[in-house]
């Protein structure tokens, strides 16, 4: 081989070499589990949740199978307050669905986006998936992520339902959120 085809050969590697690296899939930074640790914070969100199903603006819409039977499944747009009260501030929206998903009705698969209004966290949310068994008297659900202020969130949220009107199935829900985030 010629000194001439072994420089274009080895000139051919290297810009295959820096097509290929400069288009990778994936990138991981060298940030250590220390540095992450000291930057990492928790918040603590307290408010009430609005589950309004009676009268003329219902919060909620059932979807699919028969009301509060297993198989129900109810899309919601819930108010979320600072006071226990309905007048009370707002401070943001749960939005999402849930399923009656035990045949015991006890039991709802909750799948729900928590987007907030109030100051600084006004356009952040946080994402909640869990198993709500609503007679119990605190009910936890994990937090699986968020947006914003609450990006890479990670947490629990503990919900207690204070009022309940068996007539007409409207509750409210008061919900201490823990959440880490960075
Ligand atoms: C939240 O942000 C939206 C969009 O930026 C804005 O229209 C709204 O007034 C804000 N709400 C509060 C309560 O600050």
């Amino acid at each position: 081989m010629s000194f001439i085809t072994l420089f274009f050969f080895f000139t051919l590697c290297f810009i295959l070499f820096f097509t290929i690296t400069e288009q990778k899939f994936s990138e991981q930074y060298p940030a250590t589990k220390a540095a992450a640790l000291e930057k990492e914070k928790t918040t603590h969100l307290h408010f009430y949740f609005h589950d309004i199903v009676s009268g003329k603006h219902p919060s909620t819409v059932s979807v699919a199978g028969t009301k509060n039977a297993f198989g129900n499944v109810v899309i919601i747009d819930d108010p979320l307050t600072e006071g226990h009260e309905p007048k009370s501030k707002i401070v943001g929206r749960a939005q999402g669905s849930y399923a009656f998903s035990s045949e015991d009705k006890a039991c709802l698969l909750m799948v729900m986006t928590f987007a907030f209004e109030e100051g600084k966290y006004n356009g952040s949310s946080v994402s909640v998936l869990g198993r709500n068994r609503f007679l119990e008297n605190v009910r936890e659900m994990p937090i699986v992520g968020g947006s914003g202020i609450f990006r890479f969130g990670r947490g629990y949220a503990l919900a207690k339902t204070v009022r309940y009107n068996v007539k007409t199935g409207d509750a409210v829900v008061e919900y201490n959120m823990f959440v880490m985030h960075y």
